[in-house]
């Protein structure tokens, strides 16, 4: 089968102000798909971003919320609907994300569950939401991409809540997949070395890419181009798209 068209579809894509979220917006306007771009701080990046899809001739709209407890998603939730055309989302990525560092040794009860808040939870809540407006909406098929990390599959001794939340919302995307099937299709995107996090210099970050197969970085565009090619694959549910030149292949993604 073709991919299918997605023009007309809207899209709701959580931290898509800036760096990978703001790449998938573009990716899928390049499709025709009306973007509602959720924010939480980056409000002027947002609405120069909702300006240029509007130039681009695809509806674009913003939304700003927190999204770090439930409360918090479906406010954001009904805020989307509000201002998305026909009140229909039929496409969700779940980008936004926290990359804080800590141990076993120094993790804090408190940053442990604000990783899982906002990386694993925000999105179960969100993808739940949305499963429900498709089945109440008799609509065609819709789905839901979240984004992973490509080294879920290691051992981030450096990063152990945000590690422990990726893992669950890995875990997640298969449960969800076979749960909401066929109405709603759940994969995920797993980048590896694509942007340094911000405010530090890509120099670590360029050192490791080397050590991946492909021995480069990536680009948000090539993460938003797997989302896309997710979207508009009908026949795929469950599944996983490393977008890290090979280095999840290895044992030591970077070593
Ligand atoms: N960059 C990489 O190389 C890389 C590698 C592996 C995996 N990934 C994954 O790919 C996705 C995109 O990466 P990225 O580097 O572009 O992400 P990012 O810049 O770290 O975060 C994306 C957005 O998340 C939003 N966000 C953070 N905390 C939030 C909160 N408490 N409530 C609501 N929104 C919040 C922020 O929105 P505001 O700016 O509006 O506050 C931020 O712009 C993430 O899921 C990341 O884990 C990226």
């Amino acid at each position: 089968m073709s991919l299918i068209d997605l023009t007309g579809q809207t899209a709701l894509i959580t931290g898509a102000a800036k760096r990978v979220g703001r790449s998938i917006a573009s990716a899928l306007a390049d499709q025709g798909v009306n973007i509602v771009v959720h924010y939480n701080t980056s409000r002027g990046e947002a609405e120069a971003l909702t300006a240029q899809l509007r130039d681009r001739g695809v509806d674009a709209r913003t939304v700003q919320s927190p999204l770090d407890d439930r409360a918090q998603v479906e406010g954001m939730w009904e805020q989307a609907l509000g201002c998305a055309p026909g009140g229909r989302i039929s496409l969700l990525v779940n980008n936004a994300s926290i990359f804080p560092s800590d141990t076993l040794s120094t993790l804090s009860p408190e940053n442990l569950e604000q990783n899982l808040s906002v990386n694993a939870l925000a999105p179960l809540y969100l993808i739940r939401l949305f499963a429900a407006q498709v089945r109440n909406a008799n609509a065609p098929p819709a789905c839901v991409v979240n984004l992973l990390d490509s080294r879920i599959g290691g051992y981030m001794k450096k990063h152990v809540s945000y590690a422990l939340s990726k893992r669950m919302l890995f875990s997640l995307t298969r449960m969800l997949a076979l749960e909401l099937a066929p109405k709603v299709r759940v994969n995920a995107v797993a980048p590896g070395m694509v942007l340094a996090p911000e405010g530090e210099s890509g120099e670590t970050l360029e050192r490791l890419a080397a050590r991946a197969p492909l021995a480069r970085w990536g680009a948000p565009e090539d993460v938003a181009n797997a989302v896309a090619f997710l979207m508009r694959n009908d026949y795929l549910t469950g599944q996983v798209i490393y977008v890290d030149g090979g280095a999840f292949i290895k044992e030591d993604p970077y070593g």
